[in-house]
């Protein structure tokens, strides 16, 4: 297969990680004889202190034009302390997800046995997660009409019936495949917004009698994806909440290092994880590049590669069992660079018959695989 891929590094470790992607897509395509092509583009603070603008023109035409986007983080420190600054970072994000109309955000969250005593809750709560957030990702408070003066400021929310049904469908449909139960979380017993989303995710239900229905509150929902994650199957939510409860729900997986995220609409698609560009980390060496390494697993599946993204996954399993992982999650080693963790999976996709890892030597990385 052809693959036309734009790779949008942005910030902080946004660019580390997104080249262990990167190189993990390129095994790839020698290992299954795919041709991918990446055009980098600029974006987020990077791109700002370049051309002025978080999201230039030429990074929405490349964006456009591709088959696929792969995202890697934006936000600067620089940004985040001045509330006044009209052009930001975040723009580059936001404004992506708007003009390519990426209206489903769709965020898995996976208890990995392995990892199971790297969450803060206790293991028998959140064995066998395995939770899909889906996420609207173009209205609601992030996008209705802001004002800001110096004593007051309000942001609209607003969402129309269409802009519920086109994600709601995809969320149902998503709940078929799996264990046929949806759970929409809202705050009907305070917004209208909310209302309208029970009332119509209520009135689609009828064309999906096999799939479960159940409405949870927001706070409810916040507090019940940490003490019994397993309940959840499908999980279906406005903007802010879905970016407010996916982040809560990395805690099960034990690092926010892990989760991968796909945007899509019947168009476009955008690959990225869900953690933030964390300046502070940025060419450490420390960033762990999994969930950038993941998000590309999705890019495959997207394409219907499912043998593919699931030697990408095995390779992931791999490196977990063997904790070659970056300091995030404090296994046995704490030397394993961003790189490292890399060019094990990169090695694993080349090489994937187990009996070739040369476990001996893989903590001193040395090398991989003999
Ligand atoms: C995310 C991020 C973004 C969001 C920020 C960077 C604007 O937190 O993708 O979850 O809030 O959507
Ligand atoms: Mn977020």
């Amino acid at each position: 297969m052809k693959l036309n891929i734009a790779v949008l590094p942005g910030d902080g470790i946004g660019p580390e990680v997104t080249a262990q992607a990167v190189k993990v897509l390129k095994a790839i395509a020698m290992e299954f004889g795919h041709i991918f092509t990446f055009n980098k583009a600029l974006v987020g603070a990077a791109a700002i202190e370049q051309t002025g603008s978080a999201l230039p023109e030429e990074t929405i035409s490349i964006c456009k034009k591709a088959d696929a986007i792969l995202f890697g983080a934006i936000g600067s420190a620089k940004y985040d302390i001045d509330p006044d600054a009209e052009i930001r970072p975040e723009h580059g994000l936001l404004g992506l997800r708007k003009s390519l109309d990426l209206y489903a955000n769709i965020r898995p969250v996976i208890a990995y046995e392995d990892l199971l005593n790297k969450s803060s809750l206790k293991i028998k709560q959140i064995r066998d997660t395995n939770i899909l957030i889906y996420r609207e990702l173009t209205g609601g408070l992030y996008f209705g009409e802001k004002k800001l003066t110096n004593d007051a400021a309000s942001d609209i929310c607003e969402y129309s019936r269409f802009e519920i049904e086109r994600i709601a469908h995809l969320a149902f449909k998503a709940a078929q495949t799996r264990k046929r139960k949806l759970t929409l979380v809202d705050k009907a017993n305070a917004l209208a917004t909310s209302r309208l989303w029970r009332k119509v995710v209520q009135e689609l239900a009828t064309q999906y009698p096999d799939v479960k229905l159940e409405f949870l509150y927001i706070d409810n929902a916040a507090m019940e994806l940490i003490i019994n994650p397993r309940q959840f199957d499908v999980i279906l939510t406005e903007n802010m909440f879905g970016d407010i409860l996916s982040e809560e729900a990395s805690v099960i997986v034990g690092t926010i290092g892990l989760l991968a995220s796909a945007s899509i609409n019947e168009k476009h698609a955008m690959f990225e994880p869900i953690h933030g560009a964390y300046g502070k980390f940025a060419n450490k060496g420390v960033a762990n590049p999994i969930a950038s390494i993941l998000s590309a697993a999705m890019l495959l599946e997207h394409f219907g590669l499912d043998q593919e993204a699931a030697l990408v996954r095995k390779a992931v399993d791999k490196s977990l069992k063997l904790h070659i992982t970056t300091p995030d999650l404090n296994m046995k080693y704490d030397n394993i660079s961003t790189t490292k963790v890399g060019d094990f999976i990169e090695d694993f996709i080349n090489n994937p018959e187990e009996t070739n890892l040369n476990f001996k030597n893989i903590h001193l990385g040395q090398s991989t695989i003999i």
